[in-house]
């Protein structure tokens, strides 16, 4: 491939075209979409916008439906019910290079890098710049050295040699370069799926000041984690999912630190556990293991 024009979403994003777009419609938008395989519900009735300059965080635990969700939002899965808009006109992505066309670009937790390749050629995968015509046509190595020294250094990333390859960089610079180039692709929305997760502190550090650098670039960022603290750190908008459905839906402005990390523990679930645990009772006062009655041989 030798596409090169650099914002794709700019020519496919108009969002006073019909079909319902509105310039104030969010960019991405999600009403009560639900996803089965099978006999088995991943997501039921879920309710999502994200705005332009706006982090929304996804959290919950193993199993709660957040790859599913951001697999529908990618453009990887199909939701098997309601609506998806894009820019307030419904979509029906057939792939993640539909999605992508929308502006809408996924950085995966493994991320899509050839490791004993150099950053610059990295930052390029999949969309070289050449330069010639036709079979005498090359890659335009200076031209992609240059542009991708250039962007790292304007989102603030300083890496020692662009020609070294990506496999010694530490785990937050790999992310941080997976973010300057899809931002340098044109995204407009960047769906982050738990890009701090294999992190210590610092590097996760690194990585939330990029967040909050797109966020200030206008971007609408999809950050899913499973750490409320760094969720909190840069979180605009809170959505939690517990076995597919949204258990909290909430701007920052009504929630504290503590509110999530109490509903990330378990929440409700948990404080009635604590009351039976510390009270050595069932939650109907009785003890909370019955003595066996008189001539019960048990199971
Ligand atoms: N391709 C699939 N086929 C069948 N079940 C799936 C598939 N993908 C996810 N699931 C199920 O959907 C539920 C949600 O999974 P997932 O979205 O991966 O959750 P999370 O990312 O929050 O851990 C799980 O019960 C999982 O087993
Ligand atoms: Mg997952």
């Amino acid at each position: 491939m030798t596409d090169t024009t650099r914002p794709r979403a700019a020519d496919t994003a108009d969002p006073a075209a019909t079909n319902g777009g509105g310039a104030d419609a969010p960019l991405l938008e999600l009403r009560g979409v639900g996803k089965s395989f099978g006999n088995i519900k991943a997501l039921t009735g879920v309710d999502l916008k994200v705005g332009a300059g706006e982090v929304t965080c996804i959290l919950g635990d193993n199993g709660a439906g957040k790859s599913t969700l951001i697999k529908i939002l990618a453009g990887l899965h199909a939701p098997t019910a309601g609506t998806y808009r894009v820019d307030g006109r419904e979509v029906a992505f057939g792939s993640p290079r539909d999605a992508l066309d929308h502006g809408i670009a996924t950085v995966y937790q493994d991320l899509a890098m050839v490791p004993l390749m150099p950053v610059w050629r990295n930052f390029f995968l999949g969309s070289e710049i050449r330069t010639g015509w036709g079979p005498l046509s090359r890659l335009d190595v200076a031209a992609m050295r240059r542009i991708a020294d250039e962007e790292l250094k304007k989102m603030g990333i300083d890496l020692p040699d662009i020609d070294a390859p990506v496999a010694n960089l530490s785990g937050g610079q790999k992310q941080v370069v997976a973010i300057a180039r899809a931002v340098y692709f044109g995204a407009r929305v960047l769906i982050l799926d738990e890009p701090t997760a294999a992190l210590g502190v610092k590097q996760s550090g690194v990585v939330l000041k990029y967040i909050s650098a797109a966020r200030e670039a206008g971007l609408g960022v999809v950050f899913i984690t499973h750490n409320p603290h760094h969720a909190f750190m840069v979180g605009d908008h809170f959505v939690i999912l517990r076995l597919g459905e949204t258990e909290l839906d909430s701007p920052r402005a009504e929630l504290t630190l503590e509110d999530l990390t109490h509903h990330m523990a378990g929440g409700a679930e948990l404080d009635a556990l604590e009351h039976e645990l510390a009270r050595g009772e069932g939650p109907d006062g009785r003890p909370a293991v019955p003595h066996p009655a008189p001539g019960d041989g048990g199971p």
